[in-house]
């Protein structure tokens, strides 16, 4: 799975760092390129000699030399992955605030592939509220945490905070890139953002969803190998991955004759859009006038796509929707599960920190037609995106069986 994967390992100044001699070598050895980044401290632990000698490439430590100026911006172009392990507090620090002041923090910003990051530190510093907010905001960029380990550390204490295994790093990186293709030739459907239902040429009523959970799925979705449609309302979000087919909307009604249209032929429905529920009966073709004390504005219900769809849902066809809640969310969400005839639906509640409209992270909980129901930690949206797309994959095989 890694064989001819370009990878960069960028090292910081951790005692862990004499585990990127292993680290090394068994990515070299799984048939990856590897290309060695240090930081000055680094080089107190471990030799840039000792890595080159694994990597069998020059290691970089200097954003520039004397007779050369390296190119942090070809490395991150050229990366598939960039891991950094041992990622210490003060690096976390340095990433998670822009700071670019080595060879490794240039690379990273530049990087447009996916990063991974295995912290290593002490107990207490893993735990500090600085480093807790440091690994959140990394991982609301959409970078990778591969977990600490927990058990003794160099200071002679204990608990969490160990760099996890080289094995183990390796092991996570196979499985992202082995799990890059498990929607291969499947076609998937999605809906996301807001829509914006006009009051006259220049008005609507429109809600504050970004689309940002909507576009990580379609990314995620074509990054696995699915044959993405994304009906989009009026986000400034588009997907990063190229091989997604995007249909510009603005109004609930042309997202559901958008929506029912490619359903037709789709394996699955992904709905994270913010459909508007109403729309103004008549819109007013000049401006209208600022006249008395109130205005009264008539309101029509829209079409409910998600309902529609699991009306014309076919065996074998999934269909996935949202549910954002303030109040009694599992009730509400369990509702519109059986209501809409959703195989699953994912529930987010406007209650808990960092999920929800505009945050780059959310907090899910999904909820299966069984009553069966899971929850998940605060994760970047990518991540979120993931796990949702992954339960949709289990089912997929579970209905096949
Ligand atoms: O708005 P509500 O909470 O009912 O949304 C639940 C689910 O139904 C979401 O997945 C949303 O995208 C979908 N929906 C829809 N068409 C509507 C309203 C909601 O597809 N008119």
């Amino acid at each position: 799975m890694l064989l001819g994967k370009k990878i960069i390992l960028g090292i910081s100044g951790s005692i862990a760092a004499y585990k990127s001699a292993s680290l090394t070598r068994l990515l070299i050895k799984a048939g990856a390129e590897v290309q060695v980044l240090m930081t000055p401290s680094a080089q107190d632990f471990i030799t840039p000699l000792t890595l080159s000698t694994l990597s069998k490439k020059a290691v970089f430590t200097e954003v520039s030399s004397e007779s050369a100026w390296n190119n942090h911006v070809e490395l991150g172009l050229w990366a598939d992955a960039m891991v950094i392990a041992p990622a210490t507090a003060t690096t976390l620090a340095k990433l998670a605030n822009g700071l670019c002041d080595n060879i490794l923090a240039a690379a990273y910003l530049s990087a447009r592939c996916p990063v991974f990051f295995a912290p290593a530190m002490d107990l207490d510093m893993w735990h500090h509220p600085a480093t807790r907010s440091n690994v959140s905001r990394l991982q609301g960029y959409g970078n990778h945490l591969i977990p600490v380990g927990v058990g003794e550390l160099a200071s002679g204490l204990s608990g969490e905070g160990r760099m996890a295994e080289p094995e183990a790093i390796v092991a996570h990186l196979e499985q992202f890139f082995d799990q890059s293709k498990d929607l291969s030739g499947k076609k998937i459907l999605l809906t996301a953002g807001p829509t914006y239902e006009p009051i006259d040429p220049v008005r609507f009523i429109g809600n504050r969803s970004s689309g940002k959970m909507g576009v990580a799925l379609a990314d995620a979705a074509a990054r696995r190998g699915a044959i993405v449609t994304l009906i989009l309302g009026p986000s400034k979000l588009s997907p990063a991955e190229q091989n997604v087919q995007v249909i510009r909307v603005e109004t609930a009604q042309e997202m559901h004759d958008a929506a029912l249209q490619a359903f037709a032929t789709a394996d699955a429905a992904i709905l994270a859009a913010a459909v508007a529920d109403y729309r103004p009966k008549t819109v007013a073709t000049e401006k209208i006038k600022k006249k008395g004390e109130e205005l009264q504005l008539d309101l029509i219900k829209n079409p409910d796509i998600a309902a529609e769809l699991g009306q014309l849902k076919k065996t074998g066809q999934l269909l996935i929707g949202f549910a954002l809640e303030t109040n009694d969310e599992e009730s509400n969400a369990q509702g519109k599960l059986e209501r809409k005839n959703f195989d699953f639906i994912v529930l987010n509640s406007l209650r808990d920190a960092g999920a929800g409209f505009n945050h780059d992270t959310n907090k899910i909980s999904i909820l299966f037609k069984n009553n069966k129901r899971r929850d998940f930690e605060l994760k970047s949206k990518n991540a979120v995106a993931d796990d949702i797309l992954q339960a949709m994959i289990d089912l997929f095989k579970y209905n096949n069986s």
